[in-house]
């Protein structure tokens, strides 16, 4: 870890009905940085996400988030961190109460702030709503009021309004039209640079992550297999699970689209009743990569840096064909 990392997860683990879900994450995220999190449905994103809100329980490993061990932070902690650690959703209609006006729930996460008075409350959530590109009174309305991608806006807006320093996006466009997906990728940017904030990015749509991100994390059944600069995974993927997923996003060149199409059959197809056994000591990702040898399905591999500056769980790493 370097000492300017506001978000330190080290061997994290969680585990659901005693089904391991993380296995030994390692993840760190700079002021002002996106890491985005990419790996196919299931993977543990969103678990990630939740775990450092305090909404998933880790069985093992530490989150430090600014300096401070979050990891098992009780209800009194967690309302502290409120304001500098918020996050958005994917979908903008569950997470606004519909009988709340719009600027009581942005206030909701001010109210411990015995430093505000009321006026300083309005004040802020105006402001907030300014920024994000809606008008200070829609602080009178109630959420049926506006469209999708306005929700979208005003979630953004409670999660910016206590000036946190982290911002966990979790899908924050999946649900929303193609043409407003755009607006809100470029104000989470702009928002970014204006406030030096970072973010922790999951996103379906790998061209999300890629625009967003400047780093990415890819999740294969709860371990990371590769880590690196986006445009460095983007360009030269090493593991064959992250080229696999690469190869499978969609693209608008019709030759490349049937090939990305092949290539999606081959990486989601696989049937529960093929996944290893989850005692298997060896790689995750074995029993369905074209490159693997007997004791990949014995031998875990660790996770490794790179003369290309990324971090990748292979054990054939150095012996993969060229991209
Ligand atoms: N509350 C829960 N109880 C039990 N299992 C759960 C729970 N939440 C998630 N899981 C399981 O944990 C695994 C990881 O789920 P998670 O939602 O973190 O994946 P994800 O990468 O976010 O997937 P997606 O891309 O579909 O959002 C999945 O196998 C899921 O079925
Ligand atoms: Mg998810």
């Amino acid at each position: 870890m370097s000492s300017h990392d506001l978000l330190e997860i080290s061997s994290l683990s969680v585990a659901y009905q005693g089904r391991p879900v993380l296995d030994g994450i390692d993840l760190t995220i700079a002021p002002g940085e996106t890491v985005g999190l990419v790996g196919e449905s299931g993977a543990g994103k969103s678990t990630l996400a939740w775990a450092v809100l305090g909404l998933a329980r880790p069985s093992a490993g530490r989150i430090v988030f600014d300096g401070q061990d979050i990891t098992r932070a009780g209800r009194r902690g967690r309302r502290l961190l409120s304001s500098s650690l918020q996050m958005v959703f994917q979908d903008p209609y569950s997470s606004l109460n519909p009988a709340r006006r719009i600027g009581d729930a942005l206030a909701e996460p001010l109210l411990h702030r015995r430093d505000l008075s009321r006026a300083d409350r309005t004040r802020l959530v105006e402001e907030s709503l300014r920024r994000v590109g809606l008008p200070g009174d829609a602080a009178q309305r109630f959420p049926a009021h506006f469209s999708g991608g306005q929700r979208q806006r005003i979630a953004i807006a409670r999660a910016l309004v206590g000036s946190p320093r982290l911002v966990i996006c979790d899908e924050p466009v999946t649900a929303l039209d193609l043409s407003v997906q755009a607006q809100i990728i470029n104000l989470l940017a702009e928002l970014q640079s204006e406030l030096g904030l970072s973010y922790l990015l999951t996103a379906h749509d790998l061209a999300v992550v890629r625009h967003l991100a400047h780093r990415v994390v890819v999740l294969h059944r709860g371990r990371v297999v590769e880590s690196g600069p986006t445009d460095v995974v983007w360009t030269r993927p090493a593991h064959p699970y992250t080229r696999a997923l690469l190869a499978a996003a969609p693209v608008t060149d019709p030759v490349a689209a049937r090939a990305a199409a092949a290539a999606r059959e081959a990486v989601f197809s696989t049937t529960v009743g093929s996944a290893p056994p989850e005692s298997a000591g060896g790689c995750a990702y074995a029993h369905r990569c074209a490159f693997a040898e007997a004791r990949c399905r014995v031998e875990r591999p660790v996770p490794t840096p790179t003369p290309d500056g990324t971090v990748v769980a292979c054990l054939r790493q150095d012996e993969l064909p060229a991209r």
